[in-house]
């Protein structure tokens, strides 16, 4: 540690000197082997410490939950671990000398202890802990979950392993609380290919990172973190789904990849300036109020309650906005996103949704994203996507309904009959629905135009 630091302030000083200094640590590096193989040691100080809580029969300390809590360190297996080069005071530094491990001290759960620790972590981790400060899971701290992770949650501060071994995949420190989803993920595609073939794969933090993570489903969800490893997607997907862009706006990719999901439509609340969700003000919840009072028997919201509330959040103090709803085909639960099944039992029968009463189209919700990014929701009665005058509103998915079934019925037949259906579907699609997507977009004008 400090031998490379002395090394970066000489070079500072004197650039001449730099390959030299870098050829010297370069030998160093080979001869010393990795900087943990050499016999660590404790400082005395940390010795100190050890004296007591190295002892396998030091009491484990009683805590005002009615748990306990182990005393006890390892020592080998910290001398083994990431921060042996730290003293146990460098994290443990507001310790009482005088009474400390002679008078009892009141503590009230493991997590208090953790949240005491968290900010020591800040004065050698800047960055991560920047990062963490960004997310979702501190957000979440910050409104007061005592079940979202601090730091010590995801690392053990004493014997924390490289954050590069992650086999086996159990070992993820998300697993422990996201146990679910973790199952879920380890008997899919990229769990299954993650074990056999290794780092490729994603694991979690690699699809919503380990500290600025954000809400799965916000804006267009992971679509463009999917598209960084399948990069040639759009162009397979060409070949027999025409209107490729317009499908992977409209249905998430797990939509069609988990083959017995539930689905739902999601009618998701847009900015039509900003071109994104809209978002509840932190401490000023509005969609629950409102939609309460549009749906008072809880039947699901009506059409002409969709109207209103796209009123109401049009009229933000004083200020008007343009706010449209942008539907979204989507799995129901975070299970069924990480249940993806190899390519060949993909939907992609065109009539499991271009179908009058498709099972996809019967559940509606609306939404909106909260302070925090995750959504909210509320049912909507499914008629409200085949009324011709939803048009507006609901844009594009209509046309799963009725209004334009018979038109799609035609179209597939297209599709089925010959070899160029793709292109064929395509261009007639385009042609046979300008006329409509004109209309449309001259009666919303909201600026949005299908690809
Ligand atoms: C990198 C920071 C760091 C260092 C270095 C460190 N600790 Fe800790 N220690 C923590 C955190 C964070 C917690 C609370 C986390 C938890 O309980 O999971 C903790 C908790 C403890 C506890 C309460 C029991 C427990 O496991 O929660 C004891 C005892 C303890 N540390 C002793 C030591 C001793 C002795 C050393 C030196 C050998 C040491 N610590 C070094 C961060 C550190
Ligand atoms: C004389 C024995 C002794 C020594 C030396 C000692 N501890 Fe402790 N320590 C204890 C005992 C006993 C407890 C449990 C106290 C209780 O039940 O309230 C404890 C509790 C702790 C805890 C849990 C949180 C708390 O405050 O109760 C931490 C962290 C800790 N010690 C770290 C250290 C570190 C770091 C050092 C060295 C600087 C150290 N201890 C030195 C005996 C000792
Ligand atoms: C939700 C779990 C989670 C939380 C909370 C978390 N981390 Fe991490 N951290 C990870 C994962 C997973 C990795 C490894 C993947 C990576 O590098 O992004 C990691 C990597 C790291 C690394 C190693 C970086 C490297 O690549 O060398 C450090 C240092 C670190 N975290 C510190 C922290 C600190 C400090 C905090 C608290 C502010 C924190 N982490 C909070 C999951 C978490
Ligand atoms: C006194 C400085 C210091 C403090 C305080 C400290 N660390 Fe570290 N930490 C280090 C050093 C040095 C390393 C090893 C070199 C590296 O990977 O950066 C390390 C390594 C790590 C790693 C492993 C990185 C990897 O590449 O595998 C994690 C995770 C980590 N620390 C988390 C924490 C957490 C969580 C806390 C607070 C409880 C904390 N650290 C407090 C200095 C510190
Ligand atoms: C291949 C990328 C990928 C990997 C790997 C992945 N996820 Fe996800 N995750 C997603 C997608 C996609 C969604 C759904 C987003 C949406 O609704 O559009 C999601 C949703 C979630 C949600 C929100 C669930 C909800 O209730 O809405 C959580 C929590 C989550 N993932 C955690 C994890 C955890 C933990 C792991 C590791 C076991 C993991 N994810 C692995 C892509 C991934
Ligand atoms: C200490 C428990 C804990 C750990 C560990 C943890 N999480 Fe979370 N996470 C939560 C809680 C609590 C929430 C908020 C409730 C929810 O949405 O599930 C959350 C929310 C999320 C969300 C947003 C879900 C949504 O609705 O959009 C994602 C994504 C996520 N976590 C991913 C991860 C990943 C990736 C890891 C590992 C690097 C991880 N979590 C580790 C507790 C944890
Ligand atoms: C309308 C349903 C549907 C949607 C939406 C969809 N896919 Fe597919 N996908 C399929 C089907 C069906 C196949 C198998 C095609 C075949 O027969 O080869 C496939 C194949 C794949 C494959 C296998 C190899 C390849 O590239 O052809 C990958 C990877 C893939 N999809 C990723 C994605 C991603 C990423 C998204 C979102 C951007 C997505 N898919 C959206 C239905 C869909
Ligand atoms: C870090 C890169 C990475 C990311 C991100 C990623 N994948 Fe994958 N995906 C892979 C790898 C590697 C495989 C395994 C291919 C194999 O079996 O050889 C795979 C396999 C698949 C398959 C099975 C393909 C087949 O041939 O049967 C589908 C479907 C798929 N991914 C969809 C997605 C979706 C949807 C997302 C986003 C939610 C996503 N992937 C994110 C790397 C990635
Ligand atoms: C998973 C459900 C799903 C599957 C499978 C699917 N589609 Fe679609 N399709 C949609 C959705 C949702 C839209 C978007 C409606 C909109 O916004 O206009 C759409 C739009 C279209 C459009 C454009 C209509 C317009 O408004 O311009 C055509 C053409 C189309 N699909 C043809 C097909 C064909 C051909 C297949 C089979 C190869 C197919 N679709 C498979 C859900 C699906």
């Amino acid at each position: 540690m400090s031998s490379r630091t002395e090394v970066r302030r000489s070079t500072d000083r004197r650039p001449a000197t730099w390959f030299a200094a870098a050829l010297a640590l370069l030998a160093c590096c080979l001869l010393a082997g990795p900087a943990h193989a050499k016999t660590a040691e404790f400082s005395d100080e940390s010795k100190a410490c050890l004296k007591c809580h190295e002892k396998p029969d030091i009491a484990a300390k009683k805590l005002e939950d009615g748990k306990t809590l182990s005393m006890h360190i390892r020592g080998a297996d910290y001398l083994a671990a990431q921060h042996v080069e730290q003293d146990c005071t460098d994290c443990h530094s507001d310790l009482d000398d005088k009474t400390h491990g002679k008078v009892s001290t009141p503590l009230a759960s493991r997590r208090a202890l953790m949240e005491s620790m968290q900010e020591t972590c800040r004065d050698c981790h800047k960055k991560r802990q920047k990062l963490y400060d960004d997310g979702l899971h501190a957000a979440l701290v910050k409104q007061g979950s005592d079940k979202a992770p601090l730091c010590a949650n995801c690392h053990d501060a004493h014997y924390q392993a490289s954050v590069k071994l992650l086999e086996p995949i159990d070992k993820t420190s998300c697993a422990a609380c996201h146990d679910k989803v973790f199952a879920a993920y380890k008997a899919d595609v990229h769990g299954l290919a993650r074990v056999a073939k290794g780092k490729d794969s994603p694991i979690c933090a690699d699809c919503h990172q380990s500290h600025d993570n954000k809400a799965a489903s916000l804006g267009d969800g992971q679509k463009d973190t999917c598209l960084k490893c399948h990069k040639d997607s759009a162009d397979k997907h060409a070949q027999w789904l025409p209107n490729t862009a317009l499908h992977f706006e409209a249905i998430s990719c797990v939509t069609c990849h988990s083959p017995d999901a539930k689905r739902r439509v999601n009618l998701r609340l847009y900015d039509s300036a900003t071109d994104t969700q809209l978002r509840e003000k932190a401490g000023v919840p509005q969609f629950v109020q409102r939609v309460k009072a549009e749906d008072v028997a809880n039947v699901g919201l009506t059409e002409a309650d969709l109207d209103s509330l796209l009123e109401q959040f049009g009229n933000e103090g004083g200020t008007k906005r343009k706010v449209f709803l942008r539907g979204r085909l989507e799995v129901q639960s975070g299970v069924e996103a990480h249940q993806l099944a190899p390519k060949d039992k993909a939907l992609k029968a065109c009539d499991a949704c271009h179908r009058l009463g498709s099972a996809a189209f019967e559940s509606v919700v609306l939404s909106i994203a909260s302070a925090d990014g995750r959504p909210l929701r509320h049912a909507v009665q499914n008629q409200v996507l085949g009324s011709v005058t939803a048009f507006d509103s609901v844009r594009g998915f209509y046309a799963l309904g009725s209004t334009r079934i018979k038109l799609l019925d035609w179209l597939l037949g297209l599709a089925v009959a010959g070899s160029i259906a793709g292109c064929l579907a395509h261009m007639t699609a385009r042609r046979l629905t300008r006329g409509l997507r004109e209309r449309r977009a001259a009666a919303s004008n909201t600026g949005r135009e299908n690809p």
